[in-house]
């Protein structure tokens, strides 16, 4: 059954043109149920639905060879938590072929991956190139040593794999490689640096990012030859959870407004519905791309939502009222900035730029911290906001 259905979904993603020839073998190849523990949950429609081997050994079985992502561990492993964040899984299939088809290896390769997760990436980069060309970096112990119980139980036993942050420049440090990929996401303004000096010359990175407003994307960035930067375009949206490290920990409403809302507001109307922003993922990045640290929530309320937005340095928030069918919305403003004008300035300037999609954006990191998202070619910036 596991044989058959690892062949079925590796055919449905080459015929879907996500699988690369190059990684039909190893899709084939690797047994994707040796990286899921005895209890996994299968992300199904957004709903996170528990699968128990000893419950239900076939749906437990079918599960991994379905085209969905698989959480294995909540909440840092904290079993107190509740259940609240998902903090490591086993990716999707689509996403995974996808990415490794960007990362363009070549035999001979040497690959460093960041977030280990249960192992199956790295599983598939040591079957296409061997395993002692793959270092994989974790940040969790727990989940690290169970990769690597998930790695020699596929015959992959040879994979380092390292505990540590993957943004550290000291962490699995052996030379630098020729490609770089990642598995979690990090922030457009935090993009790691020492990345850069983990690749070769020419090489390539390719890496989720994301934005606080929400859409994210993958990044295939490629290592100049004098190591100074990595640049390149994105190549498609893309949600992965957060490098451990820059989760973002958003203040109370009260540390913006103390009082009743809306306290000391400006009140005016806007013809933008922020749900055409919320709405689209593509949308959201593009503003969340020209507005790093700014983010919203959403509160509905009956027929209605309010949108809230807020800057990253408590300073400033703003609301904006959506109601389904409505020409106008209702907007309150507060603080130095006008954060609902500089959120409709850059969703104008995407939408008169004709909505360019992911491949017309692109980033360019360099080793002195600057991370520029550009819109055609590296010499435009997309900044179409300035405050
Ligand atoms: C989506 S999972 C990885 C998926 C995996 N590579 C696969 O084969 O499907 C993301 C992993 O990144 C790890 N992680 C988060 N922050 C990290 C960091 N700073 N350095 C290394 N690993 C990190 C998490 O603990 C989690 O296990």
């Amino acid at each position: 059954m596991a044989l058959v259905a690892r062949s079925a979904l590796a055919d449905r993603l080459a015929a879907e043109g996500v699988l690369d020839a190059g990684w039909r073998g190893a899709f084939g190849a690797v047994a994707r149920h040796l990286f899921l523990p005895a209890v996994y949950w299968e992300f199904v429609d957004g709903a996170a639905v528990r699968r128990d081997r000893d419950a239900d050994p076939q749906e437990w079985l079918a599960g991994a060879y379905r085209d969905t992502a698989a959480v294995t561990q909540w909440d840092d492993g904290n079993e107190a938590g509740g259940h609240q964040d998902f903090t490591s899984s086993l990716s999707m299939p689509t996403m995974v072929a996808r990415m490794l088809g960007d990362l363009a290896v070549e035999d001979g390769h040497r690959v460093r991956e960041v977030g280990t997760g249960p192992g199956f990436n790295a599983a598939l980069l040591a079957h296409r190139l061997g395993a002692d060309r793959v270092v994989s970096v974790e940040i969790d112990e727990a989940v690290a040593r169970a990769a690597r119980g998930n790695l020699a139980a596929a015959g992959l036993g040879g994979v380092e794999v390292v505990v540590g942050d993957g943004a550290d420049a000291a962490i699995g440090a052996d030379g630098r490689v020729d490609r770089l990929i990642a598995t979690c996401s990090s922030l457009l303004t935090d993009v790691p640096v020492a990345w850069l000096g983990q690749t070769l010359p020419g090489g390539v990175i390719v890496a989720p990012v994301a934005t606080l407003f929400g859409g994210g994307a993958i990044a295939r960035l490629r290592v100049a030859g004098d190591g100074r930067a990595a640049s390149g375009r994105f190549t498609g949206a893309a949600d992965f959870m957060r490098m451990r490290q820059q989760r973002y920990q958003a203040p109370p409403v009260d540390a913006y407004l103390p009082g009743e809302w809306p306290g000391d507001a400006e009140a005016s109307v806007t013809g933008l519905d922020p749900e055409d922003i919320g709405g689209s993922w593509l949308a959201q990045f593009a503003v969340g791309a020209a507005l790093p640290d700014v983010y919203y929530r959403r509160a509905p309320y009956e027929e209605m939502v309010t949108w809230w937005f807020f800057d990253t340095a408590v300073t400033s928030w703003a609301t904006v009222d959506s109601v389904p069918g409505g020409g106008e919305f209702d907007v309150r403003q507060s603080g130095p900035r006008r954060l609902w004008e500089e959120i409709h300035a850059a969703w104008n300037a995407w939408d008169k730029a004709g909505r360019p999609g992911y491949e017309q954006f692109g980033l360019t990191v360099t080793t002195t911290g600057a991370r520029t998202v550009w819109l055609d070619d590296p010499d435009h910036p997309w900044n179409p906001t300035t405050h």
